[in-house]
């Protein structure tokens, strides 16, 4: 396994490790790809909200009155298309109160640069933890890109959660966007000529919609 850069956290749970066994499988089709998914979701939603903060707030049991704890700010969760959707509802199921905002990535043909192409992410986005949601960190170029339009939005608390990195994307991103902590399922040996990361999991959303 290549070194482990600072800002990587890799989520070793048992069930994830068994669900991204689910999902590497060639074998596995959309439903069983898209239910490991949401389990994959749900687990990385829980460790990424370990770090959010929280406010004391006053509660009234049926007994008496008591402090208990809000979360101090609302998040943030933005998938990008079209892989990203996949990760949504595992995340809502665990923060059932996020928002939701889009980001559409495409590469230019020429230039090869990618560019947002879709966007509509709500305007409290400078005061919340927003989470990018996307399957696949390979070269970072698609999330980098996300990244970087989101801060012009004035997003400033942003972690980036994925099901599987490679060491170059984590690499790029770091050095683009340091402040983003990244969380992911799996962190893979290296991208392939074509820009897949191997051993990894094929195309994301074509598995995840059916689209293969
Ligand atoms: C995939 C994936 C990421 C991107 C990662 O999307 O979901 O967004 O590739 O690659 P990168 O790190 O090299 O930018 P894709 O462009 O295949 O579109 P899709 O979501 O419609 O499948
Ligand atoms: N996008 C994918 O869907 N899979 C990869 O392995 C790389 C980029």
């Amino acid at each position: 396994m290549a070194e482990k850069p600072e800002n990587l956290n890799v989520i070793e749970h048992p069930l994830i490790m068994r669900d991204v066994t689910i999902i590497r499988d060639k074998n596995s089709g959309h439903e069983q790809f898209r239910n490991a998914v949401n389990r994959i979701a749900n687990v990385l939603a829980s460790e990424i909200m370990k770090k959010a903060e929280l406010e004391i707030i006053s509660v009234e049991t049926p007994l008496e009155t008591t402090f208990g704890y809000g979360l101090k700010s609302q998040v943030i969760l933005i998938p990008v298309l079209r892989a990203g959707l996949g990760m949504v509802s595992g995340f809502i199921t665990v923060i059932p109160d996020a928002k939701v905002g889009h980001v559409g990535i495409q590469r230019n043909e020429e230039t090869l640069e990618p560019l947002v192409y879709y966007s509509k992410v709500p305007v409290s986005i400078p005061d919340a933890m927003v989470i990018v949601l996307d399957p696949m960190l390979a070269t970072g170029g698609s999330s980098a890109s996300a990244i970087n339009y989101l801060k012009t939005r004035g997003a400033k608390s942003i972690s980036f959660a994925c099901l599987v990195a490679s060491p170059e994307g984590v690499r790029y991103l770091f050095e683009k966007h340091p402040d983003v902590e990244i969380y992911t399922a799996a962190f893979d040996r290296e991208l392939n000529e074509k820009g897949y990361i191997l051993p990894g999991l094929g195309d994301a959303g074509d598995r995840m919609f059916g689209t293969l």
